[in-house]
């Protein structure tokens, strides 16, 4: 591994003999050195900048090396961090390693001694971060990822994922309502299968326009069609070896399924005008909120392809079928969201969450207890019930003639959908997002940050 950048390094060091040619030596062999003789100042440095590097004498005025290296390390825990001492003691420096220091010397020391534990001290850093790095968001994908609920429904769902995790070779089919829990489910899945370590990716079906799904899911091959520049790999080839989840497939239109059909059958892709097929290995997840029984029968959706991807399917039931599990929600979602705050629903909140029927699902039940701590923040209470009676949800839904409810999602709701896929299908190009939605730069990164915040 390869220390890329110019590497900032604060150096600690109260003999001003040795600190000031120390300096002077690091800025000739390119890098950026500040200076501290005291570890107050060190400390009140390391607030305003980043470094990648301490390097502190064990033997400071005002404070011992290591002690010094724990309240840096506590705010930049990325740092790789050497400690300098004339009177080396095994016992500090182990607990010197504990803290997250990389490395020890002695002095004395020659320069160039120096700076090849520097550079090796660099290294070991980009290896160690690299590597909390991917526990860490693996770990926070599998904290975020768990399953609420006490209903017998949530038992069946959790022991669902588990099998469903450990059958790579079955595709995985989740249907319900809106808001259900379905990727939740499917992310669910792949993070607790065994190729968690490798990508999981999404495609959602009904956002991508059908003259571009093909490309999204099989790539193309340079000059495939005008505009086809570089040859370009698709969601299938990209997710090789992990999971790629199908979202709203009901929408998907038929002659992409017959294709996705051939994956299945074959485990093979075509790029678009490409010559060969290639062969891929994926664990495929589909999801719909739309009736696909209904789909088959009008002739909608392949059946086909539907009863290969229902073998492992599972019908995730509306909120307002399992009612011991709003409460339970309610309170993660307040712990969750609450940011360290504890907050308690009262006894109206709960009965007011209770007999709601959430129209939207969990996620309605989410964006209740958010609003509401945004309002509590402003007015210092929870008004959950007040929220319900005023739930966009609520407004939103209209019954079709079939019966059935489907959400009318806001304008702004649907403005943002249409911007996020045009960003998606330019891979995150805001310049040519900007040209696919026929609006200026400058209105599309307004919107952005109006959105981000
Ligand atoms: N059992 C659960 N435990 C914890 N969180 C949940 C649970 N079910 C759903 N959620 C949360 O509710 C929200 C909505 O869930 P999700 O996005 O998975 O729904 P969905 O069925 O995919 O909806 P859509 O059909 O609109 O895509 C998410 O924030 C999700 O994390
Ligand atoms: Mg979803």
């Amino acid at each position: 591994m390869k220390v890329k950048h110019r590497a900032k390094i604060l150096l600690i060091e109260d003999d001003r003999n040795f600190l000031m040619p120390l300096k002077e030596f690091l800025e000739s062999r390119g890098f950026e050195a500040h200076i501290s003789s005291k570890a107050r100042d060190a400390i009140e440095l390391s607030r305003h900048e980043l470094y990648d590097m301490f390097i502190i004498d064990q033997n400071l005025p005002d404070m011992e090396g290591i002690e010094l290296a724990k309240e840096l390390l506590y705010f930049q825990p990325g740092a790789a961090t050497l400690i300098m001492t004339a009177y080396p003691d095994v016992k500090k420096a182990v607990r010197a390693m504990r803290l997250g220091v990389i490395n020890y010397m002695i002095k004395p020391f020659a320069p160039e001694e120096l700076l090849d534990e520097i550079i090796k001290t660099l290294e070991l850093r980009e290896y160690k971060n690299l590597r909390e790095l991917h526990n860490f968001s693996l770990r926070k994908e599998r904290e975020k990822i768990c399953i609420i609920g006490k209903s017998r429904w949530a038992q069946e769902i959790r022991e669902f994922i588990e099998m469903a995790a450990n059958s790579l070779d079955t595709p995985v089919l989740l249907t319900g309502e809106t808001g259900t829990g379905k990727s939740l489910v499917a992310r669910a899945i792949h993070y607790n299968s065994p190729i968690r370590e490798k990508p999981f990716l999404v495609v959602n079906c009904a956002a991508i326009p059908e003259s571009l799904l093909e490309a999204e899911l099989f790539g193309f091959e340079k000059g495939a069609f005008t505009g086809a520049e570089k040859s370009r790999k698709g969601v299938f080839e990209l997710a090789n070896g992990g999971t790629l989840f199908l979202d709203e497939i009901g929408d998907m239109p038929i002659p992409m399924q017959a294709k996705i059909l051939h994956v299945l059958d074959s485990g093979r892709i075509r790029r678009i005008g490409g010559e060969r097929e290639i062969k891929v290995k994926v664990r495929i997840i589909a999801a719909t909120n739309k009736n696909i029984e209904e789909l088959v029968k009008k002739k909608e959706f392949r059946s086909d392809l539907y009863y290969r991807l229902a073998v492992l399917s599972f019908e995730l039931p509306p909120l307002r079928n399992r009612r011991e599990d709003i409460i339970p929600l309610a309170e993660h979602f307040l712990r969750q969201l609450s940011r360290g705050n504890h907050y308690e629903l009262s006894p109206e909140d709960k009965e007011a969450l209770v007999n709601y029927d959430f129209p939207g699902n969990v996620r309605e039940l989410r964006n209740i207890i958010e609003r509401a701590l945004i309002l509590s923040r402003r007015k210092g209470v929870l008004s959950i019930k007040e929220l319900i009676n005023r739930s966009p949800f609520r407004e939103n839904i209209r019954k079709d003639e079939s019966g059935t409810s489907e959400r009318f999602p806001p304008l702004e709701e649907v403005i943002k959908e249409h911007v996020h896929r045009a960003l998606k299908i330019t891979r995150g190009n805001k310049t040519e997002a900007a040209k696919l939605l026929g609006i200026s730069i400058s209105t599309l990164k307004r919107w952005l940050k109006k959105w981000s915040n």
